[in-house]
């Protein structure tokens, strides 16, 4: 359902400049540093096409040193595509199966423009396609009057100092959120959440034996924080994990997760584990990224339950929507491998950062796309300079960089209280350099859901 789309860098001229990080550490503190960054090494932008004609159409991109055209994908008839691009590059369309001499459109990224819309052919004059095409027309004034009303220009960190206001990048036309979403006024406010989903201390033999199950089981409410580290986009620190109510023996935990519970996320992970590909469609895919996944479903184990109700607790959702069926996928975990040694030195620091980058929104013309990312750390970095940080290079306040440790959780929307996808979320994982990674990913989404009764709909958002 979502679409991360990833590209190649060609850097073509750097300019090296120190760039402030904020910095979250496995000690739950947040330091700023410096560190020195290719200053020109454009971000990628968020683009969307939409195909106005009845019929499919293939789409290339143009490989900027080579012009040679590497094959994206097919578009549906009336159908929209999302990906992540760079100013200056080009993308050529043609019929479906027709050699690219007959290709009908070219579009080159412009930094102002995410929607493209491509042009009518001679047999798509009909009045209904006319119609359509006068919809997506509609849609063109719709964006640009939002990125006149939301001016506020933002900051771009790489790729030198443009002043963007935020742009429409979501299905349209659509209204805004209704999940819960907390407030990111400032960085450093803070949001407490009490939950009765308590710990698990050990992980019983036998999960239906009572006595068992209340031996591994702490019994106190816990008492959770969430820190604001960005604004724009919204980025949580979940922790100050304490257990309330204890009057002798307290017992002061500091993570989201039990070391046992995250252990046990780990090793039920392990037997499904497989090879992962990063990224979908066409030519432009890399085998770099040296990682595996597999999901973990909420009935899998008890243990699963706790984490799922613990998830809604801190997102302030009802934990009866965190289903499959409804607004949440399962439990993503990824093991991410060290960054091989070869392939690292043909990429430097803020390459590596861009390659892959991506949005976990999907632009891509489904009313439903994830809105929210709960991200658990369920391993240490295997020294401080490991790596495997979780960065967002468009972060208004200065580029985050956080790897809170084993146990802990980083939280962020990757969608506006109006409704739009977020640009800003733009995230990456910084290379793992040492040592595994281990991450849980929780992606509550924003959907439309209809009953239909004789071609009758009636749709609503949840
Ligand atoms: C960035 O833009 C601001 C405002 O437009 C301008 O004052 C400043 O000089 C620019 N900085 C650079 C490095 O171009
Ligand atoms: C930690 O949580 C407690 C209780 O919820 C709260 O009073 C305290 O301010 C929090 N500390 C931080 C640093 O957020
Ligand atoms: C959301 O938070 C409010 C205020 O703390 C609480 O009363 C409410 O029960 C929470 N809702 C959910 C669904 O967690
Ligand atoms: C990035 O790579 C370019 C050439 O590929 C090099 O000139 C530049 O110094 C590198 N930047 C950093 C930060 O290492």
């Amino acid at each position: 359902m979502s679409v991360l789309f990833l590209l190649y860098l060609f850097v073509s001229f750097v300019r090296i400049e120190s760039i402030n990080f904020v910095e979250v550490t496995a000690t739950g503190e947040t330091q700023t540093y410096e560190e020195q960054q290719d200053a020109f090494a454009p971000v990628p932008v968020a683009v969307v096409i939409k195909n106005g004609r009845s019929s499919w159409v293939d789409y290339y991109w143009e490989n900027p040193e080579t012009k040679e055209l590497v094959y994206q994908g097919k578009i549906d008839p009336r159908g929209t595509t999302a990906t992540s691009s760079y100013v200056g590059h080009v993308f050529v369309f043609t019929p479906m199966k027709k050699s690219t001499k007959k290709a009908f459109a070219r579009i080159e990224i412009k930094a102002d423009k995410n929607l493209y819309i491509l042009p009518l052919g001679k047999k798509n004059r009909k009045e209904k396609d006319l119609k359509y095409y006068q919809s997506l027309l509609e849609e063109e004034i719709f964006v640009e009057e939002y990125k006149k009303k939301t001016g506020k220009p933002i900051q771009c960190i790489w790729g030198g100092n443009k002043s963007k206001p935020k742009k429409w990048l979501a299905h349209y036309p659509r209204s805004p959120p209704i999940l819960h979403m907390w407030s990111a006024n400032h960085v450093g406010q803070t949001h407490h959440v009490t939950s009765n989903e308590y710990y698990w201390t050990c992980i019983p033999d036998d999960i239906t034996d009572a006595n068992a199950v209340q031996q591994c089981r702490d019994n106190k409410p816990l008492s959770i924080t969430l820190q604001v580290l960005s604004t724009d986009p919204k980025v949580f620190q979940i922790d100050n994990v304490t257990s309330l109510l204890c009057v002798l023996e307290c017992v002061y935990h500091t993570k989201v997760l039990s070391e046992v519970e995250a252990d046990l996320v780990i090793s039920l992970a392990k037997p499904k584990i497989k090879r992962s590909l990063a990224g979908t469609h066409g030519g432009l895919v890399s085998n770099t990224r040296t990682s595996k996944n597999t999901w973990i479903d909420r009935n899998e184990h008890a243990v699963m339950e706790t984490l799922y109700r613990r998830a809604a607790d801190i997102l302030n959702v009802s934990e009866s929507i965190l289903y499959p069926t409804k607004n949440v996928e399962q439990l993503q975990v990824v093991i991410v491998f060290p960054f091989h040694q070869q392939k690292q030195h043909k990429l430097n620091m803020s390459s590596r950062v861009l390659f892959a980058s991506h949005h976990d929104f999907g632009a891509d013309g489904n009313p439903q796309q994830r809105m929210i990312t709960l991200l658990f750390y369920l391993n240490n970095q295997a020294s401080p300079n490991a790596g495997g940080e979780t960065i967002f290079p468009k972060a208004k306040d200065g580029p985050l960089k956080a790897h809170p440790g084993k146990g802990n959780a980083v939280l962020f929307y990757s969608m506006l209280e109006d409704g739009n996808a977020d640009d800003s979320s733009l995230h990456a994982a910084l290379p793992v350099k040492e040592g595994e990674k281990w991450i849980g990913m929780s992606f509550p989404y924003f959907r439309k859901s209809c009953k239909c009764f004789h071609f009758v709909c009636l749709c609503e958002w949840q």
